[in-house]
C-alpha cells in the first residue's frame, strides 16, 4: 500500500502556534516527521509544541527579520539533529479595505511577513538544502492570490508574489535536487478568515454559496496536501500552485 512516509525528516512550519500551521505541523508529525514549530511569540511556539507532544520543537522569532531567518536553519539543525523541509505558512491580512482607503502601513506590514518573509525564509533554507542537494520547500498563498478579492488588495498581491515565488525558486533549486511547491488554500475555518468575516455572516454565507464542495475547508485538509507534496509521492513535482479550495476557483457560476 502507498503511503505518505515522512519519517527520518525534520520539518520546519512557520507560523504554526495556531490554526492552519499547527494542523499542518500536526499532519506532517503524523506523517512520522520530527517537526519544529516556529511563530513570532516564544509563548504560542511553546504552547503548540507542548501540545503536538514528545519530539516536537518550539523555535520562536519573527519571519520578517532577516536575522532570525538567517539564523533558523542552524538552530534547527542544532535542536532536531537535521533540516528537510520548509513550510512557509505565517502570514498576515490587513483588515479588508478598499484600495482608496487602504494605509501603505498596512499594505508593507502584509508585504514584510507574506513577501519578505516567505522570501528570507526559503533563501535561508534554500542554502542549506543546497548545500545538502536534498530538501523540499511549500509555500502556503491563497485562491486570493489567483483570483482577485475584493477589499484585499494587500493580501491578494502578496499571495500572487508567493505563488510567482515558488515558480521562480523551482527554476532555481530543481537541479540541485530541491523541490518547491505551493498550496494555494481556499476559504478554511481558522482564525484568520474568522477575523476578516467577524460580524458578516451575510458575506460568510455568499462565499460558502460558491464552493462547490457546500463547506469551509478544515486545516487538516490544507495538511493533507502539504504532507503530499512534501512526500516522495510527489518527487516529480515542483513549481506547482495547488488549490485546495473545495472547487471556489473553478465555479465560474454565481
Ligand atoms: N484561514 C483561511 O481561510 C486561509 C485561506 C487562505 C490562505 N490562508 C493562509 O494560511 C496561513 C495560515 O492562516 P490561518 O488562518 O491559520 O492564520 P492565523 O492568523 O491563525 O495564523 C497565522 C500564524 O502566523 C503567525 N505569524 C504571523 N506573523 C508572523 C511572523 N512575522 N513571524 C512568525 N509567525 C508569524 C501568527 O502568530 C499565527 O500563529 C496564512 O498564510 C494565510 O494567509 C488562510
Amino acid at each position: 500500500m502507498l503511503a505518505i512516509d515522512l519519517s527520518g525528516r525534520v520539518a520546519l512550519v512557520t507560523g504554526a502556534g495556531r490554526g492552519i500551521g499547527f494542523a499542518i505541523a500536526s499532519v506532517l508529525r503524523d506523517c512520522g516527521a520530527r517537526v519544529v514549530i516556529n511563530d513570532r511569540g516564544a509563548d504560542e511556539a511553546d504552547r503548540a509544541a507542548a501540545a503536538l507532544g514528545s519530539g516536537t520543537i518550539a523555535l520562536a522569532g519573527d519571519i520578517a527579520d532577516e536575522d532570525v531567518c538567517d539564523a533558523l536553519p542552524g538552530r534547527c539543525v542544532a535542536a532536531a539533529g537535521r533540516y528537510d523541509i520548509l513550510v512557509n505558512n505565517a502570514g498576515v491580512a490587513a483588515q479588508m479595505r478598499r484600495t482608496v482607503k487602504q494605509s501603505l502601513a498596512d499594505w508593507q506590514r502584509t508585504m514584510d511577513v507574506n513577501v519578505r518573509g516567505t522570501f528570507l525564509m526559503s533563501r535561508a533554507a534554500a542554502r542549506h538544502f543546497t548545500a545538502a542537494r536534498s530538501g523540499c520547500i511549500v509555500n502556503i498563498a491563497s485562491v486570493a492570490g489567483l483570483g482577485a478579492i475584493p477589499a484585499s488588495n494587500d493580501y491578494s498581491v502578496s499571495k500572487a508574489a508567493i505563488a510567482m515565488m515558488t515558480r521562480t525558486m523551482a527554476a532555481d533549486l530543481g537541479r540541485v535536487g530541491v523541490r518547491v511547491n505551493c498550496v494555494a488554500p481556499g476559504f478554511c475555518d481558522a482564525p484568520m478568515l474568522h477575523g476578516l468575516l467577524a460580524g458578516d455572516a451575510e458575506a460568510a454565507e455568499a462565499n460558502r454559496r460558491r464552493i462547490p464542495l457546500g463547506r469551509f475547508g478544515e486545516p487538516a485538509e490544507i495538511g493533507h496536501a502539504v504532507a503530499f507534496l512534501c512526500s516522495d509521492l510527489a518527487r516529480y513535482m515542483t513549481g506547482a500552485v495547488v488549490a485546495v479550495d473545495g472547487g471556489w476557483l473553478a465555479n465560474g457560476g454565481a
